[in-house]
């Protein structure tokens, strides 16, 4: 790809509210690129918006969620991009499963999509995709139904389905979430060797997980992006008071898996903003600006920070 060339996935002014209730807000102007080849890990507690982020980006949001702002692939708008383009895995592959269709019958299926291949052609595309995603014996697997399956084996077919599309982009809503730390390991390899053709948006609970695999990280907090920038750098230095909270349980890089620390109060409630910054109620340093004004994202491209308080 030319330095001239658009990212892969370029997002800015981000805001996603419910249907008729305009002050709500999801998401909130979120903005930030992804370029092939990297691995993105957004992270953020439970009910900070990554998964409303994530389906938005799949054009597979509820109907009842409105987004306003932009999202462009390969630097077209989302609405003029190939469904294809962009690929999702999910965090319990058995749920967007068929439990009775044979994993060759679904996978078959999905490649066909694509389009131009015979019956017998997709059936041999299929084998091949469960080989790419590191499955054995893909013919006995493809006269599989899910439930015969573990965890981590749907994942895989889940992956090589996502694969047959060919995607430019592809979205892991916490996708090693429920597998155990073995099989974990082994789907994020996949994920790594996948990587050079593609950006991989990472969403995860595992700070460990994040630091160790991607280039760089994302903190969503409320809504908001509060903190972007190389893993290794908001790692050794993070900055957002959020971001800080995170790492304060265990110090980071020291190679253990660790579930996020949340900071002491609760989300804010995403239907009841309230102006300023979303994590002022929570954080130990708030100003009278971070009550009455929003902090904008700012720094340099390897590290950016929402805060108003930085020197703090
Ligand atoms: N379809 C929906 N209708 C109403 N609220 C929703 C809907 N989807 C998500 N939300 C709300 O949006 C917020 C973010 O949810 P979500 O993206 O699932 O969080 P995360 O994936 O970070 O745990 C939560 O407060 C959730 O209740
Ligand atoms: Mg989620």
């Amino acid at each position: 790809m030319g330095a001239g060339s658009p990212p892969l996935l370029s997002i800015s002014g981000l805001t996603v509210v419910l249907a008729g209730r305009p002050e709500t807000r999801l998401l909130d102007s979120v903005q930030f690129e992804l370029r092939k080849g990297e691995f993105f890990s957004l992270i953020g507690e439970s009910g900070s918006g990554k998964s409303v982020l994530c389906s938005t980006i799949m054009g597979v949001a509820s109907p009842e969620l409105r987004y306003l702002g932009d999202i462009h692939i390969e630097g077209r708008p989302l609405a003029d991009v190939d469904r294809g383009r962009r690929a999702m895995i999910y965090q319990q592959p058995i749920l967007y499963l068929n439990p009775v269709r044979s994993i060759g019958f679904q996978l078959r299926e999905t490649v066909q999509m694509i389009g131009g291949l015979s019956k017998k052609e997709a059936l041999e595309r299929a084998a091949d995709l469960l080989g790419d995603v590191g499955i054995n014996d893909p013919n006995e697997t493809m006269r599989k139904y899910p439930n015969q399956m573990s965890g981590g084996m749907n994942q895989r077919v889940m992956i090589a389905m996502a694969l047959a599309m060919k995607p430019k982009l592809l979205i892991a809503d916490e996708p090693t979430s429920a597998l155990d730390v073995t099989t974990q390991k082994q789907i994020l390899d996949l994920l790594e060797r996948l990587r050079p053709d593609m950006a991989i948006l990472f969403v995860t609970h595992d700070l460990g997980v994040a630091l160790q695999r991607s280039d760089r990280i994302g903190v969503l907090y409320a809504g908001q992006l509060v903190e972007i920038g190389r893993a290794d750098l908001v790692a050794r230095i993070p900055s957002h008071p959020y971001t800080r909270a995170l790492f304060s349980a265990v110090p980071p890089l020291s190679g253990r898996t660790r579930r996020l620390h949340s900071p002491a109060g609760s989300l804010a409630d995403p239907t009841q903003r309230e102006a300023g910054c979303n994590f002022a109620s929570r954080c130990f340093r708030t100003l009278d600006i971070c009550r009455h004004t929003r902090p904008p994202l700012k720094g340099i491209p390897e590290q950016a920070v929402a805060c108003h308080n930085l020197e703090a």
